[in-house]
């Protein structure tokens, strides 16, 4: 028999209510939190989003998702499956890899597609053993003429890439192959996230074939004391183009992006550099690194475990990431599920070539609905602006500041190295010279909820027309329960205000809010559970709390819910 996933949905809850294991007003504000056009399996925990890959025109997204319940549950892993046309609207599909054989029996974990010449795709991913070692395995499609590529094989030989004492590998790190890619000897490319001791490694193996898979001397890339490397991703980015560009590309006009995600952190990092052909190395640009507070990361909020994929239909490079919950244990089992994926990225290098911007894919406009031109307004000192005429719970915002005297700006002390603590220190109600200024989003009648994404503009102490603008996200006040995490998130953004306007891109989707800033240089995603607003009454504002006025103008659009799995 075959349930309608709300009908499904229906006979959980009424057991649960009957059992008085819930309250009916904890039900109300579950499906409140439940979002309208990210990507989500219909219940239970999902994490990394894996191989996804473009075959005849259909779009697949794999991820980790656990069958059994709203928790991790590693050993029972699979490789759950959806299709879509837009990477909007998506279907599910069975799972296409679960534990069935000794080397994936505790779990069938990250890993990617390679697409082999003549359109052939393959899975690489991690499988866990009996004994909890990690190696690397190969299937490929059943039928290659379905496009939706229900059915995936397994191949004999697996594992094909083990760790031994021999090799020195740990085989409890070492995990999560990345995309192939075709050197110009005509060998296959790929890397394992794995460590020694402290050192994060991303090994490098080589293959003829794509069968016999043998480890280089050297990684392709390791830094010292940052731990367990998961997921790496190594791509090529053009210099000259804004285009993506296939995982093999290299040549005078391609720079190489490398990220990792750190298992002891939960942070990603990204570097960009040079993938020495010859030596088999990726170098990354002076002063690009993997830690704290320098490296550049795709998001200063939640996001981790992310991996980016050619789009050869149209050429350009997709991001996926996963992005976890902030509430409780008790938050997940009431809702009925946990983790969902931020809005697909189109990822192109920077004018700068020092950094990447991100871009929500175009294909999200399509889901825009009622519009309201925000008016052309000056925002006073303490202005708080109500925007009525959209759904401000599944909305869309950009808006642009623009300030014409940046003199009241503070002066920026050198010792605030960190942004998130200077966002936390200089909250949402701070007032300040030049900002915050921003919008309270997810906000409650009254504003005892909001979140806060904002800006703040300081100058510097030796040079009065050098400025360093601050972007953050304000989770202090999201929400009256307190069983959630609610961090503030910050980071700097390199734009100049001077002959820059300030732009920001914020998508609200019930519980989450994924923010770009400086045209996406910086995003920020906040996940967020407000009570007061269960009822439907919630809240959009554009604020201004700085002595400085500043000018807006911008669009708002209500969201329709995509079609969903
Ligand atoms: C990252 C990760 C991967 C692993 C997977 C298991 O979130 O820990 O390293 O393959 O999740 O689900």
């Amino acid at each position: 028999m075959i349930f309608s996933s709300s009908l499904w949905h229906f006979c959980i809850l009424s057991l649960l209510l009957s059992y008085g294991v819930l309250q009916t007003s904890e039900l109300t504000s579950a499906h409140h939190y439940r979002t309208g056009y990210h990507f989500q399996p219909r219940r239970n925990w999902m994490n990394d989003p894996n191989g996804p890959l473009i075959y005849k025109g259909i779009y697949h997204l794999f991820y980790q998702y656990n069958p059994r319940g709203t928790g991790a549950g590693y050993r029972h892993i699979v490789w759950a499956h959806s299709t879509s046309t837009d990477l909007i609207n998506w279907i599910p599909h069975n799972d296409a890899i679960y534990p069935s054989e000794t080397f994936d029996i505790n779990g069938c974990w990250s890993g990617s597609v390679t697409i082999l010449p003549g359109g052939k795709p393959a899975i690489f991913y991690t499988g866990v053993n009996s004994q909890n070692e990690q190696a690397q395995n190969l299937a490929f499609p059943r039928n290659l003429s379905d496009p939706f590529l229900k059915e995936w094989v397994k191949i004999p030989q697996n594992p094909l890439i083990s760790a031994t004492p021999a090799n020195h590998i740990n085989a409890s790190s070492f995990r999560d192959p990345s995309t192939a890619w075709l050197g110009p000897d005509h060998r296959w490319r790929l890397i394992v996230g794995s460590r020694k001791g402290k050192t994060g490694l991303a090994i490098l193996y080589r293959s003829r074939d794509f069968l016999k898979w043998t480890k280089a001397k050297h990684p392709l890339h390791s830094t010292k004391e940052n731990g367990m490397w998961e997921c790496p991703d190594f791509f090529p980015v053009s210099k000259t183009k804004l285009l993506g560009l296939d995982t093999s590309a290299t040549g005078p006009n391609v720079k190489h992006v490398f990220k990792v995600s750190l298992d002891n952190t939960k942070k990603e990092y990204y570097t960009t550099g040079t993938y020495n052909v010859e030596k088999d190395i990726y170098i990354p640009d002076k002063g690009s690194v993997e830690s704290d507070n320098s490296g550049l990361r795709y998001d200063y909020g939640k996001f981790y475990a992310s991996k980016t994929f050619f789009d050869s239909a149209k050429n350009r490079r997709i991001l996926w990431g996963w992005i976890n919950e902030s509430s409780s244990v008790k938050g997940d089992i009431n809702k009925g599920w946990s983790g969902l994926q931020a809005v697909p990225r189109t990822v192109l290098l920077d004018k700068s070539g020092k950094e990447l911007v991100q871009w929500p894919i175009v294909e999200l406009e399509k889901l825009r609905t009622k519009h309201v031109k925000l008016p052309n307004i000056v925002l006073k000192e303490g202005s708080l602006h109500r925007v009525l005429g959209v759904t401000p719970a599944q909305a869309v915002v950009e808006i642009t500041f623009e300030i014409s005297d940046l003199k009241k700006a503070e002066v920026f002390d050198p010792s605030w190295t960190d942004p998130q603590t200077l966002c936390s220190k200089k909250g949402a109600s701070v007032k300040g010279g030049l900002g915050p200024f921003g919008l309270l989003v997810l906000a409650s009648k009254g504003l005892k909820e909001n979140t806060a994404v904002f800006y703040r503009i300081f100058k510097s102490q030796n040079n009065k027309y050098k400025y360093v603008v601050l972007m953050c996200s304000d989770q202090s006040r999201s929400s009256l329960n307190q069983d959630n995490d609610m961090i503030t998130y910050g980071t700097f953004v390199n734009v100049d205000p001077v002959h820059e306007k300030l732009s920001l891109r914020s998508l609200i989707d019930h519980s989450i809010v994924e923010s770009f800033g400086g045209l996406g240089k910086a995003c920020i995603t906040a996940r967020v559970y407000p009570k007061l607003t269960v009822d439907g009454d919630t809240r959009l504002y554009i604020f201004n709390y700085g002595n400085e006025s500043v000018e807006i103008t911008g669009d708002v659009w209500s969201m329709k819910t995509a079609k969903m799995n």
